[in-house]
């Protein structure tokens, strides 16, 4: 990797040191480029003229999303975030009362409201699978929860509020060995590891563009194998999505943007697909291993910090650091590292509940070093860290 390259394809980075790529990471200047442009062309020739005039490209962001994640164009929607790509296919999901749900200690909190949601409306049951000793989901006990009444597996890949990388891969071979249909949240995998849907059996993937793949906030992506597109009817339609046949029928569109509505920011569009294409450009298994080289490296640093306490789970750790200090407040601390131009941020027990009720989590700082960062910005932070002890 030529990260001095990378880095000055970054205009954020002559702004100060970012290391938040778990929250919404730095964009490249080209990045910046796509969105800009677009809308000032919208601006100049009108949004309609503007859409028809790029066509050709903005239609090759669902090859860009599809290639990322070793998915076919066809099994891809794009959405406004991660969250609306993974209720679209849970809410449409025909789950009914009785019909049991297995997620994992480490689920998003969004997902988990939507898990009480659906239990309230349609009497589903949700069971959490325990963790092994090291944090992760525990494998086998997740064999032995699965019943008949077992309807779908729907886990969160990498959390929110850690390092931790639950065996996702693992979690696939046994949902496909159920034939149980597999919901996989991949919003903080997606940009920092290398992701395809086929080694991972998943029959659905949720994730955003803003986090390690650093594309525009406001965009989002589905992918949903190929056998389920038929079977879905979302649980809501327009005309774009189920095209008017006559004036007492509708027929849904073939493919996954069935999930999708008419009206659509195309500038962030042309943003994202920019995004996926220079992360493939750079390699995922390169991103990977810098990234997550410089979160290793950032976690022994910071147990040279007295009272420092790395709170990340699992035996693999990922590039997203959470620890705690002691006699540091996290909401302080982080302001003044932001006056110091240091960005890093928090991460509150609301957002993975149950794993912060499990552990008794406080609020705890999260930095998340991407691969354009290097040891100087690590131990930049140290430093300030060290002089707020
Ligand atoms: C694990 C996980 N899943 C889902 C989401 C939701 O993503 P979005 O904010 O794009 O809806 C987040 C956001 O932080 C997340 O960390």
């Amino acid at each position: 990797m030529d990260i001095d390259k990378i880095r000055s394809e970054t205009p954020g980075l002559s702004h100060g040191i970012h290391m938040l790529a778990c929250g919404s990471a730095l964009p490249s200047q080209s990045v910046v480029d796509a969105v800009v442009e677009f809308t000032q062309l919208e601006s100049r020739i009108g949004g309609y003229e503007a859409h028809t005039q790029e066509s050709t490209m903005l239609d090759a962001t669902y090859d860009s999303v599809a290639r990322l994640v070793g998915a076919q164009r066809h099994e891809i929607a794009l959405v406004e975030n991660a969250t609306v790509a993974w209720c679209q296919v849970f809410y449409t999901l025909p789950l009914k009362a009785g019909d049991r749900i297995i997620t994992c200690q480490a689920e998003y909190a969004a997902n988990y409201v939507a898990f009480l949601h659906r239990q309230k409306k349609d009497g589903i049951e949700i069971d959490v699978v325990p963790n092994d000793e090291a944090g992760a989901l525990d494998i086998t006990a997740l064999d032995a929860l699965i019943t008949d009444r077992t309807a779908l597996i729907a886990i969160t890949w990498v959390p929110t509020n850690g390092g931790l990388v639950n065996p996702a891969a693992k979690v696939g071979a046994i949902a496909a060995k159920h034939q149980i249909p597999y919901l996989l949240d991949a919003c903080q995998a997606v940009g920092q590891m290398p992701v395809d849907v086929t080694t991972l059996k998943c029959d659905f993937l949720s994730a955003t563009g803003r986090k390690f793949l650093r594309g525009p906030r406001g965009t989002g992506f589905l992918y949903i194998k190929e056998k389920w597109l038929e079977r879905l009817e979302p649980v809501m339609l327009d005309h774009f999505s189920a095209p008017l046949e006559d004036s007492s029928l509708y027929s849904l569109r073939s493919d996954a943007r069935r999930f999708e509505t008419w009206e659509n920011n195309y500038a962030l569009r042309a943003g994202l697909k920019v995004a996926c294409d220079y992360a493939m450009v750079l390699g995922l298994e390169k991103i990977q291993s810098r990234a997550w080289g410089l979160a290793a490296s950032l976690r022994e640093k910071l147990l040279g910090l007295p009272g420092t306490t790395i709170m990340d789970l699992g035996a693999e750790h990922c590039a997203i650091v959470s620890f705690t200090i002691d006699g540091l407040d996290p909401v302080e601390t982080v302001a003044l590292l932001r006056q110091k131009g240091i960005s890093i941020g928090v991460t509150t027990p609301a957002s993975t509940k149950l794993d912060a009720e499990r552990r008794h989590l406080p609020v705890m700082l999260r930095a998340a070093p991407h691969y354009f960062n290097n040891e100087d910005d690590l131990d930049a932070l140290i430093r300030a860290l060290k002089d707020m002890l």
